[in-house]
C-alpha cells in the first residue's frame, strides 16, 4: 500500500447539461438459460412463491433494485423459440429441445406469465422475436397476438387465453446478436438488415406505437463491428428506433489494472456506434438519430466450466445434456466485479444523450446481481449493489464531467485515469450525486469537487463499497461480506468537495445543492 494519496479533481456545472437519463438504462434481462426463469423467478413449491408460483422473495430483491425495463425471452435462446410453444393451458405446452443451451425447454413458463410478473413487479417488457429460424410472418402474428386489441384470430386467442387486454408491449429487440456465428440462424450483415426492415415494417403497421432496436454488434472485438452497423442501418434506418450493443467483461488474467479499465473500452464503443449511426444517417441525408441500447452489459468469466459443458468438453458439470434448468453460467461476483460494474455503469451515465436502454444481464441465477438455492434463500451478489446505487440515485441529469486525474497505463490501453465518475443533478430535490471509482490498487486518491455553479450546502451521504480482499463474495451463509458503509469525513469547503477515496472503492457521494 502506497500512503502517498492520488489527486483527483471533478469539476461540473450545472450547464454542463449532457442530458435526462433514461431510466430504461437501469433495465435488466431475463432469459430462458440454466436456471434464470426456472428456480429463480419461478419456482412454484417454494415457500416464498405466490399463486403464479413467482418467487417472492426474489421480487423483492427486483423490487429494491428498482428495475425499469426486463429484456425477454434471450438471448441466443430466442433464436430458435416458437413463441406459440408458450401459451395456453400449461398441461398442452411441447417440451422442447434449446439448441443454444443444450437443455429442455418446458415452457412451463411463458409469454402470459411474463407479462403477469411484469406487470406484478412493475417491470416494462421488452420483448426479443426470432429472426434466427423464424421471420416477418411469426413477428406478426406474435404482435397481433400480444397488441391487438381483439376480433382477430391470434388477438381473440389470447383473449381465450384470460388477458382481455392487450399486453401493449412497446420495446421490441429485432432477433438477438444476429452478427455471431454461434447465433442459431446467423446472417450476414445484408441478410440480416433485410429481414430487419421487412419486420420493422410489419411490427409498425400492426401497432405504430411500437419501438424497435435493431441487433448491433455482440461485442466491439468482432470482425465485423462497424461495417455490420452501416449495412444494418442502410436497410433499416427509418424503420427502427435502437442498434444494439453487447459487451461483457472478464478479469481473465487476474490483473486489475488491465480490468478495471475496461470500461473505457465499453465508451469506445458506444462513441464509435454512435458515430456509425450518425454516419449512416448522414449518408442517407435523413436527421434521424438513432439511439443506443445497451441491452446486454456485465462482468462474465467466473463459471469456466459451464463454457467448457456448451463446448461439449470434459468439466466438473455433472448435468446430462438436455437437462433441464441446469445450472449454467452461474457466476459468483467478487469485491472487484463490482468496481467493474460499477465503472460501466459510470459509462453509461456519461452517454446518457445516446444510450437509452441498457440491461444489465442477466438477472437472476444466470450471470446475474441475485442468485438463489432451489427450495432456499435468495441473496445479493456483489455487483447488486452499484446497479441499486445507479437505479436509486441516479434517475436525474446527466452532467458532463471534466476529470483531471493521473493516468495509468494497461496491457492494452495507455491513459486511463485512476478515478472514473459521473454526476447527476436532481434540479427537483436540489441535488447532485456524484458516482466514482476508485481504480488504484494500492492508493487512496484525494478527490476535489469543483461543483461550479451548483452551490452545494452540505454532504447528505456518502456511501463507499470496498474490502481488504477484492475476491471477496457473498454467499447464502455470508450475504453481507461486501455490502456498502455509509462514510462522514466528506467536507464541504467554500462550495469545494474534499474526500478521500479508499484504493479499489465504488463510492456514491449525495449533495444538497442551492439549486
Ligand atoms: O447473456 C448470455 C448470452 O450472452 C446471451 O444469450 C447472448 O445474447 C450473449 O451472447
Amino acid at each position: 500500500m502506497n500512503s502517498t494519496p492520488l489527486q483527483a479533481t471533478l469539476i461540473v456545472d450545472r450547464d454542463f447539461v449532457l442530458g435526462p437519463v433514461d431510466s430504461k438504462i437501469f433495465g435488466s434481462f431475463i432469459e430462458h438459460l440454466g436456471r434464470a426463469v426456472y428456480t429463480g423467478v419461478f419456482e412454484p413449491g417454494h415457500p416464498s412463491a405466490d399463486s403464479d408460483g413467482f418467487r417472492g422473495d426474489v421480487l423483492d430483491l427486483i423490487r429494491e433494485l428498482n428495475v425499469s425495463i426486463v429484456r425477454y425471452p434471450g438471448g441466443n435462446f430466442v433464436s430458435g423459440f416458437n413463441w406459440e410453444d408458450s401459451i395456453g393451458p400449461q398441461g398442452g405446452r411441447p417440451r422442447r429441445l434449446d439448441l443454444a443451451w443444450m437443455s429442455t425447454e418446458s415452457n412451463q413458463f411463458g409469454l402470459n406469465e411474463f407479462m403477469t410478473w411484469v406487470r406484478k413487479a412493475g417491470i416494462e417488457p421488452m420483448m426479443a422475436l426470432n429472426l434466427g429460424t423464424r421471420g416477418p410472418s411469426e413477428a406478426r402474428d406474435l404482435i397481433e397476438y400480444c397488441n391487438h386489441p381483439g376480433g382477430t384470430r391470434w388477438s381473440d386467442l389470447r383473449r381465450t387465453h384470460g388477458f382481455s387486454e392487450a399486453h401493449r408491449i412497446k420495446y421490441w429487440c429485432l432477433g438477438n446478436e444476429m452478427d455471431g456465428p454461434w447465433q442459431i440462424g446467423h446472417k450476414t450483415a445484408s441478410e440480416y438488415g433485410r429481414i430487419a426492415c421487412e419486420t420493422a415494417k410489419i411490427l409498425k403497421w400492426v401497432d405504430p406505437s411500437v419501438s424497435l432496436v435493431a441487433s448491433g454488434s455482440s461485442g466491439h472485438a468482432m470482425n465485423t463491428f462497424g461495417t455490420w452497423e452501416l449495412e444494418v442501418l442502410h436497410h433499416t434506418l427509418e424503420h427502427v428506433d435502437f442498434i444494439s450493443l453487447h459487451m461483457y467483461n472478464g478479469n481473465v488474467m487476474d490483473d486489475l489494472t488491465h480490468y478495471l479499465p475496461l470500461s473505457d473500452e465499453m465508451d469506445d464503443f458506444i462513441r464509435e456506434t454512435v458515430s456509425l449511426c450518425d454516419a449512416a444517417a448522414a449518408k442517407q441525408k435523413s436527421r434521424k438519430k438513432i439511439m443506443l441500447s445497451f441491452d446486454e452489459w456485465n462482468a462474465w468469466y467466473h463459471d469456466q466450466e459451464s463454457l467448457k459443458w456448451l463446448r461439449g468438453e470434459k468439466s466438473s458439470l455433472t448435468q446430462a445434456k438436455w437437462d433441464e434448468a441446469p445450472p449454467l453460467l452461474e457466476d459468483h461476483y467478487n469485491m472487484a466485479d463490482a468496481l467493474l460494474v460499477g465503472s460501466m455503469l459510470i459509462t453509461l451515465l456519461n452517454n446518457a444523450d445516446r444510450v437509452k436502454i441498457a440491461c444489465l444481464a442477466q438477472l437472476v441465477n444466470v450471470i446475474a446481481p441475485i442468485m438463489t438455492r432451489p427450495g432456499g434463500p435468495a441473496w445479493r451478489q456483489t455487483i447488486f449493489y452499484p446497479f441499486l446505487h445507479g437505479s436509486r440515485f441516479g434517475r436525474g441529469v446527466s452532467l458532463r464531467p471534466v476529470i483531471r486525474s493521473p493516468l495509468f497505463d494497461t496491457r492494452h490501453r495507455q491513459g486511463s485515469p485512476y478515478l472514473t465518475a459521473s454526476a447527476i443533478h436532481h434540479p427537483d430535490k436540489n441535488e447532485l450525486v456524484i458516482f466514482a471509482v476508485n481504480r488504484s490498487v494500492d492508493q487512496s486518491l484525494q478527490l476535489t469537487g469543483d461543483l461550479r455553479s451548483l452551490e452545494a450546502d452540505s454532504v447528505i451521504e456518502w456511501l463507499s463499497l470496498s474490502h481488504s480482499d477484492t475476491k471477496a463474495i457473498n454467499g447464502p451463509e455470508n450475504p453481507a461480506q461486501v455490502i456498502p458503509v455509509s462514510r462522514t469525513e466528506a467536507r464541504l469547503e467554500t462550495g469545494r468537495l474534499s474526500a478521500l477515496l479508499n484504493p479499489l472503492s465504488w463510492n456514491v457521494i449525495r449533495l444538497k445543492t442551492s439549486k
